[in-house]
């Protein structure tokens, strides 16, 4: 199977890579300043913020105020999370360009992580997906826990392709397949993508690898051979899941492009600005960088 020729980098680092932060809650300026930044270095998609309790995940209750700070620039998603109607009402209300749904193919991570079983997460994202239609608004959907669950185990690949296809039935538009806790292997995602296939086309799918156990990269390399053209990365390789214990942040964006790039795969960002992003959010959280190129192209975060 050929590479595909373009790559779409769905940038994490704003929800995914700042929702578990420890400490006080980080400065909305610090949030846009971010967000305008991986604007700026070419990133057409920004999961920008999330409309989720407040209670449940400190880091994101300014979602409202980080959506009305941004500079928004042509030719950019901002998206959000938006669990059920009440965060959908935040993201319409802040006019998001985009919305997601995130549910599990564990019951264990699904009740830790949005309190409920699988069945109610989909019976709860429906009148999202719903309403979201009716503002013309794309949702994506995110299947968690995709190669392993903190509390499960092993996850069967039919379990995943399962949950993939009723989000993708109920109506999102391109379905995340998220490894939570970065456990899986190159072998192990193949088999869990071509069960998803089988349901849900490759051209809708897309990878959230995180990068706990360092198999991230390998893992994208797998799943791009297979023809999957749409990759979640965070800057820094910032993050983690607050549900997911010991979960390490995304694989880091820079280390993403420097592989497409390598590969002759096209994206449309500039791998230095990148990486400079990558140096500034580091120094303002006083955070290492876990990106092996933002360390070696020369940012003074280590
Ligand atoms: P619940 O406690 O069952 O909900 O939580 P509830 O409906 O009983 O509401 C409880 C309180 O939350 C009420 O307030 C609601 O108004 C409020 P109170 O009366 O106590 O003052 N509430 C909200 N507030 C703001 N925005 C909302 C909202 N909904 C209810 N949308 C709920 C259920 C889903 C709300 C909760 O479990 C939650 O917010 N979970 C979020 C968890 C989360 O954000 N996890 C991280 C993102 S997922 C992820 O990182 C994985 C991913 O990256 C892919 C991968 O790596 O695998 C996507
Ligand atoms: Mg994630």
């Amino acid at each position: 199977m050929a590479f595909p020729k373009q790559v779409r980098l769905v940038e994490m680092s704003p929800r995914d890579g700042l929702q578990n932060e420890p400490g006080p809650v980080i400065a909305t300026e610090i949030k846009t300043g971010l967000i305008d930044r991986l604007a700026d270095s070419g990133l057409s998609h920004i999961e920008a913020a999330s409309f989720v309790s407040p209670k449940w995940v400190p880091q994101m209750g300014d979602a409202a105020a980080v959506m009305a700070g941004i500079n928004r620039k042509a030719g950019v998603r901002y998206s959000a999370l938006t669990p059920n109607l009440k965060g959908f009402e935040g993201a319409l209300s802040a006019k998001v360009d985009e919305v997601a749904v995130f549910g599990a193919a564990s019951e264990s991570f699904t009740k830790k992580n949005i309190n409920c079983t699988i069945a109610e997460s989909l019976e709860r994202f429906a009148p999202v997906v719903e309403e979201a239609r009716k503002h013309n608004i794309p949702v994506r959907g995110y299947v968690s826990t995709v190669l392993g669950c903190p509390y499960e185990g092993d996850i069967a690949p039919e379990q995943v392709a399962n949950v993939a296809k009723a989000l993708y039935d109920m109506g999102c538009y391109e379905i995340s397949l998220g490894d939570t806790i970065g456990v899986g292997t190159p072998l192990k995602a193949k088999r869990m993508l071509e069960a998803v296939a089988a349901h849900v086309p490759m051209d809708r799918l897309a990878a959230h690898f995180h990068d706990t156990y360092g198999q991230a990269l390998a893992n994208l390399y797998a799943v791009l051979e297979e023809g999957v053209g749409v990759i979640d990365a965070s800057v820094a390789g910032l993050g983690g899941c607050p549900y997911a214990r010991g979960a390490s942040g995304n694989v880091a964006t820079e280390d993403v492009l420097y592989l497409l790039n390598g590969l002759g795969i096209e994206t449309g960002v500039d791998l230095d600005k990148l990486v400079a992003t990558g140096d500034w959010i580091c120094q303002q959280l006083n955070r290492h960088n876990g990106s092996k190129v933002g360390q070696a192209l020369g940012g003074t975060c280590k």
